[in-house]
């Protein structure tokens, strides 16, 4: 029973657990302290060793034999484009543009923002910082100026590294007016702004602060690695959390590296020198951990995709870049095979293609749903495993550890607890409930390497956020079930975010711009079933005078407010005008009781509620 010992043994001794694990990585100066508390009385990992990330993921790799393999693969549907990257061409590309950000005063522990599609230069820029010892905030394409300035604020980055366009399918996006607007609404304005022209856009630049990519590279000399601690951050990624507020997740170096080379074997079963594809974007965690950083500490080659699952041009698209470029494990949230899947049910566009380098599929970011799941796994006959895990913890909580030894699939769970997780289910009070019954999941502390320690300079709202409801655990936001045989079932937030398309948005950011439409009195936003993108948000919109107002015209309004604060990625495409939202005798919304009646699921009417009437007046309006 190798995953049941490996299991067992990281959770009576995390120490000498992942003090082994450590060792599998070169380090300047070894950690002599694995795992210590810091003023502030939390866990952190590997707090005297010394290393830097990008030497791991480049030079390490190039100085033992690998500077000809492919590092990466772009390849780029949509501008109809592919390179391959070899170890030794990417180390070059990086230290001369980590030298770039070095002219530029960037230098160890400052903030540097990254606004990029899904190119070869967001990869190189992200290790360009991390050989630097700065700090990189990734920022998704989808985000609208003002979440852009919310983390130009938070971050206060010296520079922002942009391009021109990103590219939607067919549809180009202009990047710039989008970090213009950014930075003229931001109270923390960066001192340069280094911009990527590509030739579907042509940005316009601003004297001063504004560089060519190009031109600033070419005439920057290339920078060395500066080695920083192992509690030194290499990124923040802001996530949504349920007040308007994103949450800047801090990664760090030492702890991250750590659990990134573990996983690359444990779960993904992966060896150094195999190709790997993580159908992400490196906006998000995915991106950021089995994009970049993962499969380059292992020494994989590593596919960086500019497409969709369907559309570019088709729904074998996915096929396509497997068979081409030798795949050997698939990762993608489940919402892009059940994109595939509603063009292509036969999934006739895959028999064109020689799959047989794939080994395996994995997907997250949102519950692999049975049917998508009994899709996959007969249409590919490769194991098909769901794993459950958050920006916060930046690797799986619970998975099938196929490296160490694969499990029965258990259909709707993302299987056991990865090592170093002790996952454990709570009742309101705190107290563990028996297998089989639902509650809150937590993860007792300490929580294992590349797990959060803080948000970017907001300690106490890490605290209050995780660490508070229940002592001695982490709170994970997710509610669910440990079975009988130990297995995890996930079945959704217990708090007011949702995951449209595999994207975590906050509903409570939702409600914050339509509550600034002059018209609305309250409203609530609710995460609806939606059968592709498996949650999309609805708003329930109460006006303040709803005489002679034109609902369809408030509606529009609402929907365009949305797009243009938040984003396009928030897919807030529905809202209904009701005359009152259902709320307890305490003015709390139900919106539990609101998620069930649109979903036509059976709900049970609170006891709490100031007028049960309400909630027949919304159904007769759905
Ligand atoms: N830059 C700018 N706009 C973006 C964007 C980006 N990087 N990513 C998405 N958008 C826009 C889309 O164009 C779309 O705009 P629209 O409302 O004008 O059509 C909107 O944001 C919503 O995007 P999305 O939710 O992705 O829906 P879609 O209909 O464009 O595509 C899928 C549907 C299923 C193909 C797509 O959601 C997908 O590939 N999902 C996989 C999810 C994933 O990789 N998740 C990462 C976590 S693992
Ligand atoms: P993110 O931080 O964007 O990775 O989103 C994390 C959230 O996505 C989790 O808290 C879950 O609600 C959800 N999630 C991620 N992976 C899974 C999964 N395999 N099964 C169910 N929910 C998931």
């Amino acid at each position: 029973m190798a995953y049941k010992q490996e299991y067992q043994a990281s959770i009576d001794d995390p120490t000498a657990f992942w003090g082994e694990k450590a060792r599998a990585l070169d380090w300047y100066r070894a950690p002599q302290t694995v795992l210590s508390t810091d003023e502030n009385g939390i866990y952190r990992w590997f707090a005297d060793g010394e290393l830097n990330t990008c030497y791991l993921a480049l030079d390490y790799h190039v100085a033992n034999g690998r500077g000809d393999q492919l590092a990466v693969i772009y390849d780029s549907p949509v501008t109809d484009q592919q390179r391959k990257i070899t170890y030794a061409e990417l180390l070059d590309e990086v230290a001369s543009c980590a030298g770039m950000l070095e002219d530029l005063g960037v230098g160890k522990g400052d903030r540097v923002v990254i606004y990029l599609p899904m190119i070869p230069e967001a990869l190189i820029s992200m290790l360009a910082c991390a050989r630097l010892g700065a700090v990189h905030s990734v920022v998704f394409g989808g985000f609208a100026p003002p979440e852009l300035a919310v983390r130009l604020d938070d971050a206060t980055p010296k520079v922002l590294l942009t391009a021109s366009c990103g590219i939607e399918i067919s549809r180009v996006i202009e990047y710039k007016p989008i970090v213009d607007k950014a930075i003229e609404m931001a109270a923390h304005k960066p001192d340069h702004c280094v911009v990527l022209q590509r030739p579907q856009a042509r940005a316009e630049m601003q004297d001063g602060r504004d560089l060519d990519w190009r031109e600033a590279v070419a005439a920057a000399s290339p920078a060395a690695c500066v080695p920083v601690k192992g509690t030194d951050p290499l990124y923040i990624l802001y996530t949504s959390g349920t007040t308007g507020k994103p949450k800047g997740v801090v990664r760090e170096n030492g702890g991250h590296a750590v659990a990134m080379k573990y996983s690359m074997s444990a779960i993904y079963d992966i060896e150094p020198g195999d190709v790997y594809w993580a159908a992400s974007d490196v906006g998000w965690v995915v991106g950021h951990s089995y994009i970049v950083y993962g499969p380059l500490i292992h020494g994989c080659t590593t596919v960086l995709y500019e497409g969709k699952p369907i559309m570019t041009p088709d729904a074998g698209a996915f096929w396509r870049v497997i068979a081409e470029h030798g795949v050997k494990a698939l990762f993608t949230a489940p919402t892009a095979f059940r994109a595939i899947k509603k063009e292509d049910p036969e999934a006739e566009l895959a028999k064109q293609y020689d799959l047989s380098c794939l080994q395996t599929i994995f997907a997250a970011g949102e519950r692999l749903d049975p049917p998508t799941y009994e899709w996959l796994a007969e249409k590919f006959r490769v194991p098909v495993l769901d794993h459950w895990w958050q920006t916060e913890t930046g690797w799986a909580i619970a998975a099938n550890m196929h490296g160490l030894e694969p499990m029965p699939v258990k259909s709707g769970s993302s299987t056991v607890p990865v090592p170093g997780f002790n996952v454990q289910i709570l009742d309101e009070a705190g107290n563990r409930v028996a297998a089989g019954e639902q509650g809150f999941i937590a993860i007792e502390l300490p929580l294992p390497p590349s797990c959060l320690a803080t948000i970017w300079g907001d300690v106490e709202r890490f605290k209050e956020n995780y660490l508070e409801t229940y002592p001695g655990y982490f709170t994970t936001g997710d509610g669910g079930y440990i079975d009988e045989d130990g297995y995890v079932f996930i079945m959704g937030r217990v708090d007011d975010v949702i995951n449209v398309a595999g994207h975590r948005l906050s509903t409570g950011e939702m409600e914050e711009v339509v509550g600034k439409h002059p018209m609305v009195a309250e409203c609530a936003v609710i995460g609806r079933s939606d059968e592709l993108k498996g949650q999309m948000p609805m708003g329930l919109v109460v006006l303040k005078n709803a005489e002679g107002a034109d609902p369809d015209t408030i509606v529009s309004e609402l929907v365009a407010m949305v797009r243009q604060d938040i984003g396009a990625v928030a897919a807030f495409k529905e809202a209904l005008i009701v005359a009152r939202l259902p709320k307890t005798r305490s003015g709390k919304i139900l919106r539990k009781t609101l998620r069930a009646m649109v979903d036509g699921d059976d709900y049970v009417v609170p006891s709490t509620i100031e007028d049960p009437a309400v909630l027949d007046e919304i159904k007769a309006l759905l």
